[in-house]
């Protein structure tokens, strides 16, 4: 396993050096498929190779950052091969701020793929428009599915069983892209680091006490992002209470949007994928 890995980002990072990442996706599908992975992949060798000396230095995500246990095998120049384990759960939609490929090595993917037509724009990281379901297809063990750049592919994986091994061919999050998550009501939101800070602050102010939001420079990406986090979260706290009235009310002046309305229809919609997982 080991070997095969430092292999195949060999061959990646040969190919990104000669021709760049544009056209990774066909590349690592390819490479993947000439190299049989699952020949030599065991959960067994896996537990041992998540301990094994200098692992740490070469890991992409910390445990529990993305899947139920993400582990690096091996780290090139210019890409990475990465095997992520997942219990039997849906992602959120979402697209990818790298390209690449992955193969189903153990248990079963059901893939379902979406195109997006933004509508209307709201602040820098948000849209609205039409987000189509185009192709549901079966990944199970052996089968491989290009990742291309951002809104050329997005998708949301039901893993259906108890664990799913999916191995991922990859380059670093490309400089300046931003993944982005959607909802089933066509909102289309970015994840921008900056934007999430800031976010993140002001749930903190709120913990602390009132916080007159009319003082602060506040921007329609930060009522959206603190709209969409605040969503589902039952609290006491009137600062926080306060603060919800206050983002929606600027949303629905801005873009004569209700926001909740959005969510609330995506979360139906979630309502009944979760039935068919309990
Ligand atoms: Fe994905």
């Amino acid at each position: 396993m080991d070997k095969l890995a430092r292999k195949l980002v060999s061959l990646g990072d040969r190919f990104i050096a000669k021709n760049g990442h544009r056209k990774f996706h066909l590349e690592a599908a390819k490479l993947l498929s000439e190299n049989n992975f699952c020949s030599v992949y065991s959960l067994d060798q896996l537990r041992s190779l998540s301990f094994k000396k200098n692992i740490e230095s070469i890991q992409n995500y910390r445990a529990f950052e993305f899947s139920d246990l993400p582990l690096t095998l091996a780290r090139g120049e210019d890409c990475f091969l990465d095997l992520y384990v997942w219990r039997r759960r849906p992602t959120v939609i979402h697209n990818h701020h790298f390209v690449g490929a992955f193969q189903c090595l153990e248990g079963s993917n059901v893939d379902l793929s979406f195109s997006f037509k933004a509508k209307k724009k709201l602040g820098s990281f948000h849209s609205l428009g039409d987000l189509k379901l185009e192709e549901t297809r079966k990944v199970d063990a052996g089968v491989i599915v290009p990742i291309d750049l951002q809104d050329k592919f997005i998708h949301q994986n039901h893993h259906h069983h108890d664990l799913t091994v999916n191995l991922c061919f990859r380059t670093p999050d490309i400089s300046g892209k931003r993944i982005a998550n959607f909802l089933y009501s066509g909102l289309r939101y970015e994840k921008d680091p900056v934007t999430l800070a800031r976010t993140e602050r002001i749930f903190r102010l709120l913990k602390l006490g009132p916080l007159d939001l009319k003082k602060l420079n506040l921007s329609a990406d930060d009522a959206l992002s603190f709209l969409i986090q605040a969503y589902g979260i039952n609290s006491d706290n009137s600062a926080f209470q306060a603060a919800k009235e206050f983002f929606s009310l600027k949303v629905r002046k801005e873009f004569k949007l209700n926001l909740e309305d959005l969510l609330d229809e995506h979360e139906s919609q979630i309502d009944l994928i979760q039935a068919n997982y309990n």
